[in-house]
C-alpha cells in the first residue's frame, strides 16, 4: 500500500512539473502559473505539506465518473511563510477549469477547520471556472460551506485571498468574505455575472476586463485592495502584508528589530504650506513617521483622499489611517469612510494598533452623497473608531472640522492620545462659511459687505484656527512640533502596549451597514 502511495505521489508530481500536459502549457502560454508552482512560490521551500492529494470526486454525472483526477481541483496543505505556519488552497485550472464541486469544497473547508482550530491564517489562491456544472446542487451547497466557514473564521484568524484567474458568479463572495483581495492584472478576474449575461440584461458592451479586471476593482469599486503587475509580484506582496499581521485575533504581530536612537524628523517641520488651502501629500508625512519604508498602503488606487496602510514603528505593525490633503482637498466621501472603516475593524480584530493622521476639511456636500447615503457610509467609519479598542492616537497635523473631527479618532470616540501640530486648525466649520451665518447681519449692514465679511472672517479664524482651545479643554493632549511628532508616537503606543479595554456584553453590536 505504501509502495502504491509512494507512486502515486510521483506521478502527480510528474504531471505537475510542466512541459507535456497541454493542460499546463495553455496556462503558461495565459501567462499564468499553475497551482503548484503558486504553492512552491510562497511557501519556504520545502515546507510544504499537501493534504486530501488523493481526494476525487464520487459524481458519476455527465460521463464525470471517467473523468476524475487526484485531488479534484485543489490544491490544500500547510507550511511556512518566512517561518510561520500558514493554511493554503490553490485552485487548478488545469483540472476541469479548477470547478468547484463536493470534494473540492471539502478540502478548503477542512483546511479552514484546521486553520480556525490551531490559529494560523488561511491563503487562498483563486482560479476556477466556479461552480462545477456537473454536479449541480452539489456545487452549489460546496460554495455556501465555505462561506460560512469565511464568516466563522472572520475576526478568528486573517484570511487573505489571491484572484489568479477567473473568479465568477457565487464564487465571488468567498474572497469577498476575506479580509483582503488581490489580483493580477490582465489575468484575472472578478464578476457577480460575466459580460454576455451584462450584454444580455442591460445591453451593455463591457469586456471581462473593464468588467471585473484588477485595476477596475482596486481603483473603481474598491473591491480588491491590491492590483499586482504578475503572479510572482502577487506573491512577494501576500507575504509582505502577511508579515504586518499576527498569526490569530489571540496574539501579537511579531515586532522586528529595532533599538531606539535619536528620533527626530527634522524634515516633518516644514512639510505644512503656509497656505492652508495648499494641498501636500500625507504620505511625506507618514514616510517621515515611521520605520524606514516600512509603509506598506492598502488600496492604493481607490479612494486617495483617504491613505490606509500598515507600516513599523520601532519594530513594531501599525495601521495608519490618514486623510489625504493631496487628493480632493482630504474631504471624507462615501468611499473614503467605507474603506477606512474595514481598515480600521481589521486592525482592531488582530491587535493591530491604530495611528491617525488628521487633515480633514469635512465631508463631502452634495447631493451624489446624500443621495448615495454619506450618513450611513460616514457613519461606518465613527463606528469602526468608536467600537475598536486596540491603541489609538490621532495626530491633528492641519484641519479637523466639524462632524469629521469626531469622526477621525477623536478623544471623544475613545483615542488614547491625541497630539496637535502648531498648524492645526480644530472648528465646526470653515472660517468664511462660519463667519457668513454667523455674522450674517453684521455683514448685511455694512457698507463695504465684503470687507465686513473678511474681517469677520479674520476674527472667527483667529480664535478657532488653532489647536489651543481644543488642548485647554483636554480633547488635544498635547501640542507638538512635527519633527518631535516620531518620538512622541513611539513613547505613547509603547505605553499603550498593554492596554485593556473591552466593550459592553452584547451578541454584536449593528454598524450602520
Ligand atoms: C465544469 C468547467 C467549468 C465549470 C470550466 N470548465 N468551467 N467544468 N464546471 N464551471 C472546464 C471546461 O469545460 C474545460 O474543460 C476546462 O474547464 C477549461 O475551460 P475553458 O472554457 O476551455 O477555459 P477558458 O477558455 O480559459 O475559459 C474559462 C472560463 C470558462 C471563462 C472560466 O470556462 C467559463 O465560462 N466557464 C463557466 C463559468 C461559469 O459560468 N461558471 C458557473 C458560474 S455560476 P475541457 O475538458 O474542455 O478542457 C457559479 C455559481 C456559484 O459559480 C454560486 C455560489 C453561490
Amino acid at each position: 500500500m505504501q509502495n502504491k502511495i509512494k507512486a502515486l505521489n510521483a506521478k502527480i508530481a510528474e504531471a505537475h512539473k510542466g512541459g507535456g500536459d497541454k493542460r499546463i502549457e495553455a496556462q503558461h502560454k495565459k501567462g499564468k502559473l499553475t497551482a503548484r508552482e503558486r504553492v512552491h512560490f510562497l511557501l519556504d521551500e520545502g515546507s510544504f505539506e499537501e493534504i486530501g492529494m488523493l481526494v476525487t470526486h464520487r459524481s458519476t454525472n455527465f460521463g464525470l465518473d471517467k473523468q476524475k483526477f487526484l485531488g479534484d481541483g485543489v490544491i490544500t496543505g500547510y507550511g511556512t511563510v518566512n517561518g510561520r505556519l500558514v493554511y493554503v488552497f490553490a485552485q487548478d485550472f488545469t483540472v476541469m477549469g479548477g470547478s468547484l464541486a463536493e470534494a473540492h469544497a471539502q478540502k478548503i473547508c477542512r483546511i479552514m477547520d484546521l486553520a480556525m482550530k490551531n490559529g494560523a491564517p488561511v491563503l487562498g489562491l483563486n482560479d476556477s471556472g466556479g461552480a462545477r456544472i456537473q454536479e449541480g446542487v452539489v456545487s452549489l451547497g460546496g460554495y455556501a460551506d465555505i462561506f460560512y466557514k469565511n464568516t466563522q473564521a472572520s475576526g478568528v484568524i486573517p484570511q487573505l485571498s489571491a484572484i489568479m484567474g477567473p473568479c465568477a458568479g457565487g464564487a465571488v463572495y468567498s474572497p469577498a468574505l476575506t479580509d483582503f483581495i488581490m489580483m493580477v492584472e490582465d489575468t484575472s478576474y472578478m464578476f457577480v455575472t460575466g459580460p454576455s449575461v451584462v450584454k444580455t440584461v442591460t445591453h451593455e458592451e463591457v469586456t471581462a476586463e473593464e468588467l471585473g479586471g484588477a485595476s477596475t476593482h482596486s481603483s473603481k469599486s474598491g473591491v480588491a485592495h491590491f492590483s499586482c503587475a504578475n503572479e510572482v509580484a502577487l506573491i512577494n506582496e501576500l507575504k509582505t502584508l502577511l508579515s504586518y499581521m499576527p498569526q490569530n485575533c489571540e496574539e501579537e504581530t511579531r515586532s522586528v528589530p529595532y533599538t531606539v536612537a535619536d528620533e527626530s524628523r527634522e524634515s516633518l517641520n516644514t512639510i505644512i504650506p503656509a497656505n492652508p488651502n495648499q494641498p501636500y501629500d500625507i504620505k511625506e508625512v507618514i514616510d517621515g513617521l515611521v520605520d524606514g519604508d516600512s509603509f506598506f498602503e492598502v488600496h492604493k488606487n481607490y479612494a486617495e483622499n483617504i491613505v490606509c496602510g500598515f507600516a513599523r514603528l520601532a519594530g513594531k505593525s501599525i495601521g495608519i489611517v490618514a486623510n489625504q490633503p493631496a487628493f480632493l482637498a482630504g474631504v471624507l466621501n462615501i468611499e473614503a469612510s467605507t474603506k477606512a472603516a474595514r481598515f480600521v475593524r481589521f486592525c482592531d480584530c488582530f491587535n493591530i494598533p491604530l495611528l491617525v493622521l488628521e487633515d480633514v476639511p469635512g465631508f463631502l456636500p452634495g447631493t451624489d452623497q446624500e443621495w448615495r447615503g454619506i450618513i450611513t457610509h460616514g457613519a461606518k467609519l465613527l463606528y469602526a473608531f468608536a467600537e475598536a479598542t486596540v491603541p489609538r492616537i490621532t495626530v491633528i497635523t492641519r484641519k479637523a472640522y466639524g462632524g469629521a473631527y469626531d469622526v477621525m479618532n477623536s478623544k471623544h470616540i475613545g483615542a488614547d492620545m491625541n497630539y496637535a501640530w502648531p498648524t492645526a486648525e480644530i472648528a465646526v466649520m470653515g472660517a468664511k462659511g462660519a463667519a457668513e451665518i454667523i455674522f450674517r447681519n453684521e455683514i448685511k449692514g455694512a457698507d463695504d459687505k465684503e470687507a465686513k465679511w473678511k474681517e469677520k472672517e479674520q476674527e472667527y479664524s483667529d480664535m478657532f484656527a488653532n489647536p489651543y482651545n481644543a488642548a485647554a479643554r483636554g480633547y488635544v493632549d498635547e501640542v507638538i512640533q512635527p519633527a518631535q511628532t516620531r518620538e512622541k508616537l513611539i513613547k505613547a503606543f509603547k505605553m499603550l502596549e498593554n492596554k485593556v479595554d473591552s466593550l459592553p456584553k452584547k451578541k454584536h453590536g449593528n454598524i450602520p451597514l
